[in-house]
């Protein structure tokens, strides 16, 4: 079965749906996530369509999207039957999707997974990570930075260090680890910057 149709049909029902997301999730970090996916696929043999397509529902339905409840695996399921994506396909980018996130801390169990994960990450960290890291906190109302501890454990700032400056060390593939180095590089420089302005 030729996926390259659903692709085109997976971008533009992600684009209808993500286009007003201001938490930094919208459509554009997926068609970023795409972008390194893409990247990262020059350089590794993989199923590339099984890669984009997953890349493009890799957001779908995730619990920080939904209220806190993750409908990913249902969502994504309902998009790729109708569809009619065979149900290895439906099953193999489920799993994908279910080990690219973070906080849940999966480790991957194929090379597909292995890319989409690395292209989400590398949009988490850099100028762009920086950027996304501010927009989320601010839709949660969390502080830039805080003043005393308290604060400053749920401020955006404490994220650099519970997790974006962890992340490239995370990196599966070759070639993700090399634009994460420049990017994490860029963070610390930033946050240099940032305690200097604000001390
Ligand atoms: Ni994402």
């Amino acid at each position: 079965m030729n996926l390259s149709k659903i692709i085109l049909d997976a971008e533009e029902f992600i684009r209808q749906m993500y286009a007003d997301e201001a938490s930094g999730h919208d459509y554009l970090h997926i068609k970023r996530v795409v972008t390194n996916a893409q990247k990262i696929l020059v350089n590794v043999t993989a199923d590339s369509d099984l890669v984009i397509l997953s890349a493009w529902l890799h957001d779908l339905g995730d619990y920080k999207l939904n209220g806190g409840i993750d409908k990913s695996a249902e969502l994504i399921r309902q998009f790729l039957e109708k569809k009619n994506v065979d149900e290895e396909k439906i099953n193999r980018m489920i799993t994908i999707v279910s080990e690219v996130s973070f906080s849940k801390g999966k480790k991957v169990s194929s090379i597909e997974a292995a890319i989409v994960q690395d292209a989400d990450r590398l949009d988490a960290i850099g100028a762009i990570g920086i950027a996304r890291c501010f927009a989320f906190g601010g839709s949660r109302n969390r502080l830039i930075y805080g003043e005393n501890e308290e604060q400053k454990a749920t401020s955006s700032v404490q994220n650099f260090y519970d997790k974006l400056l962890r992340l490239k060390d995370l990196m599966n593939t070759e070639t993700a680890k090399h634009i994460a180095l420049k990017r994490h590089q860029f963070m610390e420089e930033f946050l240099e910057k940032l305690s200097e302005e604000i001390n």
